[in-house]
């Protein structure tokens, strides 16, 4: 799963073959890949549209482990333009109900931070492991606004200890958790989310996009094995 075209473009060049479906107003393409039966779609940004795609894969095609591509903004200094980070855990940073003493992220009912699934995170090391390519784990942070200034960046990295910020990634592993999906998210940098994010993006979000698709397939076909 991805949240925009590009995200999922570079999967759908490999896969070469797939049928495509319409359900709830989304695309969805499906196809097998090396022995491995896989659903593919992009959301459209944000937290609903992405609940909305993630509830679908499950329910509707019956999806059985969650892989989640895309970009990201870049909190963590050590994070550069095409770096990939894989959530150990997500929150959502603008969900506040601070008014009634609540901390930051948290609504009765829910959690602050979601887990991902740990056997994923540790394929995808693995899989780093054998590309001979970096890979950080953290925790990222999801809100429905394209951060573009220091002080909003600051505030995530303060309240969240955050590594990286989006706008999907919580909502899908939220999903994943209570439906009991095993989830993964793989977001590779295009910026690093300050005043210049706007320009960085519109620079770097296609080539970022390609490296974590790229990588996301490499799972793929271990999974595969
Ligand atoms: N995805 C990539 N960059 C982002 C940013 N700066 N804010 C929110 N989502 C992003």
């Amino acid at each position: 799963m991805g949240a925009m075209p590009e995200e999922i473009a570079p999967i759908l060049e490999v896969i070469g073959s797939y049928t495509q479906k319409e359900v709830a107003d989304n695309t969805y393409y499906e196809a097998n890949y090396k022995g491995v039966d896989l659903v593919i779609a992009y959301s459209k940004i944000g937290k609903v549209f992405s609940t909305l795609t993630a509830s679908t894969m499950i329910h509707y095609f019956g999806v059985e482990t969650m892989l989640f591509s895309g970009v990201a903004g870049g909190i963590n200094p050590q994070l550069k333009i095409g770096d990939m980070i894989v959530a150990k855990d997500l929150c959502q940073h603008d969900l506040d109900i601070t008014a009634f003493g609540h901390p930051h992220g948290f609504v009765p009912g829910g959690s602050q931070f979601v887990k991902t699934d740990e056997a994923l995170c540790e394929l995808a090391f693995d899989v780093a492991k054998e590309l001979d390519l970096a890979l950080i784990e953290g925790t990222i942070a999801t809100g429905d606004q394209f951060v573009h200034d220091t002080e909003r960046k600051e505030f995530i990295e303060k309240t969240f200890n955050a590594d990286a910020l989006e706008m999907e990634g919580s909502s899908v592993a939220v999903v994943c958790h209570a439906l009991n999906v095993p989830v993964f998210i793989l977001r590779a940098i295009s910026d690093t989310a300050d005043t210049d994010a706007s320009f960085s993006f519109e620079e770097f979000m296609e080539s970022s996009a390609k490296i974590s698709a790229a990588f996301i397939m490499k799972m793929v076909e271990k999974l595969a094995r």
